[in-house]
Order: structure tokens, then C-alpha cells, then sequence
């Protein structure tokens, strides 16, 4: 047996996978062939749907198919809705997204088939209702009514729309989509991981997602996103950035939206995309001093820290101008994800192994519990 550790697994290789691979050295994140940048310039994230699920990307038929069956499940069961009211004012939204990922599991009666073509089904039924459990979910905490999707909106319309309650400019739709791609895959981040360790004891696919929503949640992950903004609007003032970094970082603070275990001290290529998303939205709504900000405090910690932004470090300033509540980023987030996860839950399903690892003991031995003094 292999006696090597590795804290927090650093650099092991957990799966062999054909979705995604971040090649550091050449800066770029492969996804089925493609890299992912070139494709969010491109190509729709309903084509990344279909080239996550397939393993190619959509003819224009296929992707005309792969949209009605989208919206042809977008079917959402109302004792899911009302039970979404029961959550008090001050839930957290992605223990109200984990809750109602596993609800609608039962409503789903392929749940237990773990065939590739359910697990597809299943795949599509998850995409269709969980921007619904987003979006009603903060209606439900927050006493709003709720929104029903439209059909005559494009998928990512249809949830900027369900989100915020007006329908988006499609300047607006198309940065929104340029998001979902950045956040649709990533290779083995912790959320994708703990949803591949659930679906290697063969559990179903709502099971893995809703423990991958429960990783997400933390803010060394997805909820960066949401500390990022709260930190971008405690400044204020692009002439206040500078001073707060160096306060937190002089009380040795993590800095949100800085650093990556993956990419270490190299740039990641998503947060260079929606830096480019943003510096359109911020002349759009003449928001300059956003923007201008958010690149001081990238110079400070480049200079302070040698490290440089990742995804959630400008996808929050584009969610804020987006219309997007804070408490909603990280949910969108896993919402984006929430293909990425569904790919590797089928990949794993069917070349599966049970991941069970050992650990290296540094407990006692040899105790008896007649030595103890709780036995007189
Ligand atoms: N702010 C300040 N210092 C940092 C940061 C940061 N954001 N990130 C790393 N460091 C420092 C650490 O303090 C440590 O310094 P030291 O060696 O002097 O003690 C060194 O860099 C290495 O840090 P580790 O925690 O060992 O690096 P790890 O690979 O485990 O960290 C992580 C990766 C968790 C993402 C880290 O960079 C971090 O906490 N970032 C902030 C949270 C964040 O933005 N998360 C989003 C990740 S991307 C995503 O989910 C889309």
C-alpha cells in the first residue's frame, strides 16, 4: 500500500476524464478538445450543454432539439414551490438550493436508473428546474411572488429574466451567458469531486449534485463570489481599495477572488474573460469606477502577494451589474455548474470504482477499555 500523503490531496490525479483539463503552462482550459475561453467568444451555453453531453458540439438542429427539451421540462412541481416557503427570511440560498435539488429528485421516476440515456434525461430535467429553484427559491425567502419561466426567452434569458423580473437587454443576456460558460466546467474542483465521490457508491444524480451544492456553499469555493462583492462594497471608492487590502492583508486576511490551488500564481483565464465582460457592462451602465477598482485591487495583490484574480473575482462586479441579489452568486454559480456535474456523474456511472481512500493514523493505540476509569 502507498503510504504517500498529500494534504487536501494536492496534486493527486483522483479520475481518469475526457470533459476538461486545466493545462497551467499554456494557460488555457480544455473542455472536450475546445478551450473554453475561445468557446465562450463563440459558441452559446446551450452549445456547451450539448457538447458536455454529447462530446461534440450542436449542429443548429441539434441545438434547436436540445432547447425544446429544455423548456419542454421546465415543469416544476408546486409542493416543491410551497415547500420552498417554509424556509425562514434569513436562510442561506444554497442550503435552499441544496434542499430543493434533493426534493424534486422524487418527483423524478427515472431516479434510480443509472443508464447513460436516463442519466441524460435526468441531465436536462436538473438544467431545466434548477435556475427555477434559484430564482424561486429567493423569491420564496425573500416574500416575493413567484416568476414562471418563459418559452419565449432563451435559456439564459429565461433565468436572468426569472432572477431579476425584467427581461434582459441582449447586451445583458449575452454577458450572462458568457458567465455560465466560465463557470460550467472546471475539471476536479472540490464540488465536482464530493459529487463524483457520492456517484461512485452508484447513488443517483440529484444525490451527487446536492452534495456538490453543499461544497460549493463554502468560501474557499463557489461562495467567493458573494464575499468578493460584499468586500468591492464595504470600499466603496476606488480611492478606498488600496488602503482596505493592505489593512487585511496586514492582519494576514484571505483576500476573496484571489488565488487557486490549481493555477497557484498564474492567471486564470476565465477571470481575464470577465474582466473583458465587465469593462463592456461598466460603460454600458457608467459604472467606471467599478472596474477601475476592481483592477487597483488586482495591481495591489499582484504586487503584495504575487497572486492574481480568479473567476469570482470580476464575475461578482458583473453579477452586481447584472441586477443580480448577492446572495444569489453563488447559487448561480452551482447553477452554471450544474452541467459540469451532470457530465462527470454519467462519466463516473459508467466507468465507475468506489473511491475509498485510507488515511495516515496519528491517533493512540492499544487501549483497552477495562484500563479505563469510566469502567469501575
Ligand atoms: N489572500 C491572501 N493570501 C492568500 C490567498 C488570498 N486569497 N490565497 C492564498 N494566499 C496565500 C496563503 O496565505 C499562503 O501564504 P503563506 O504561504 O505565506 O502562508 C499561500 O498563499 C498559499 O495558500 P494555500 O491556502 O496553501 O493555497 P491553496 O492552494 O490551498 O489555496 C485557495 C487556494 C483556497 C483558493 C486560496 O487561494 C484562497 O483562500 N483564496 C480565496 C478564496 C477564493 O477566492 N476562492 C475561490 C476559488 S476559485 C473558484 O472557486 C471559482
Amino acid at each position: 500500500m502507498s503510504t504517500q500523503y498529500q494534504p487536501g490531496l494536492e496534486n493527486v490525479i483522483a479520475s481518469e476524464t475526457t470533459i476538461s483539463y486545466l493545462d497551467v503552462e499554456n494557460e488555457e482550459i480544455v473542455l472536450r478538445g475546445y478551450n473554453l475561453i475561445e468557446l465562450a467568444k463563440q459558441v452559446t451555453y446551450l452549445d456547451i450543454v450539448g457538447l458536455m453531453l454529447d462530446g461534440t458540439l450542436p449542429t443548429s438542429d441539434q441545438r434547436i432539439s436540445l432547447e425544446d427539451q429544455l423548456k419542454s421540462e421546465y415543469d416544476f412541481p408546486q409542493d416543491v414551490l410551497s415547500m420552498l416557503k417554509l424556509f425562514p427570511e434569513k436562510a442561506n440560498l444554497m442550503d435552499v438550493l441544496r434542499t430543493g435539488v434533493s426534493a424534486i429528485a422524487s418527483y423524478d421516476d427515472e431516479l434510480e436508473d443509472r443508464s447513460r440515456e436516463a442519466n441524460y434525461r435526468k441531465s436536462i430535467r436538473l438544467l431545466a428546474k434548477v435556475p427555477q429553484i434559484v430564482a424561486n427559491g429567493y423569491r420564496a425567502v425573500s416574500k416575493q411572488p413567484f416568476v414562471e419561466p418563459r418559452k419565449d426567452l432563451s435559456y439564459t434569458g429565461n433565468f436572468l429574466y426569472m432572477i431579476t423580473g425584467k427581461e434582459p437587454m441582449k447586451m445583458e443576456e449575452m454577458v450572462f451567458d458568457q458567465s455560465l460558460i466560465a463557470y460550467s466546467e472546471h475539471e476536479m474542483p472540490n464540488s465536482t469531486f464530493a459529487a463524483r465521490v457520492i456517484a461512485s457508491t452508484q447513488a443517483d444524480i440529484y444525490g451527487a449534485l446536492a452534495g456538490a451544492v453543499a461544497s460549493l456553499k463554502g468560501t474557499l469555493h463557489g461562495g467567493a463570489n458573494e464575499a468578493v462583492m460584499k468586500m468591492l462594497l464595504e470600499v466603496g471608492s476606488e480611492a478606498d481599495i488600496e488602503p482596505l487590502l493592505m489593512d487585511k492583508l496586514s492582519r494576514k486576511e484571505r483576500i476573496m477572488g484571489f488565488g487557486h490551488r490549481v493555477y497557484m500564481k498564474k492567471v486564470d483565464p476565465r477571470a481575464v474573460l470577465m474582466k473583458e465582460a465587465l469593462a463592456e457592462l461598466v460603460k454600458e451602465k457608467n459604472q467606471q469606477e467599478l472596474l477601475r477598482m476592481c483592477v487597483i485591487g488586482e495591481e495591489v495583490m499582484k504586487r503584495e502577494k504575487g497572486l492574481y484574480p480568479n473567476l469570482d473575482y470580476y464575475a461578482a462586479p458583473v453579477y452586481h451589474l447584472l441586477g443580480i441579489p448577492i446572495e444569489l452568486f453563488t447559487p448561480v454559480f452551482l447553477a452554471a455548474r450544474t452541467i459540469g456535474i451532470c457530465a462527470h456523474v454519467i462519466e463516473q456511472h459508467e466507468n465507475n470504482r468506489l473511491f475509498r481512500p485510507r488515511v495516515l493514523y496519528k491517533g493512540p493505540r492499544n487501549l483497552h477499555p477495562q484500563d479505563s476509569s469510566y469502567i469501575q
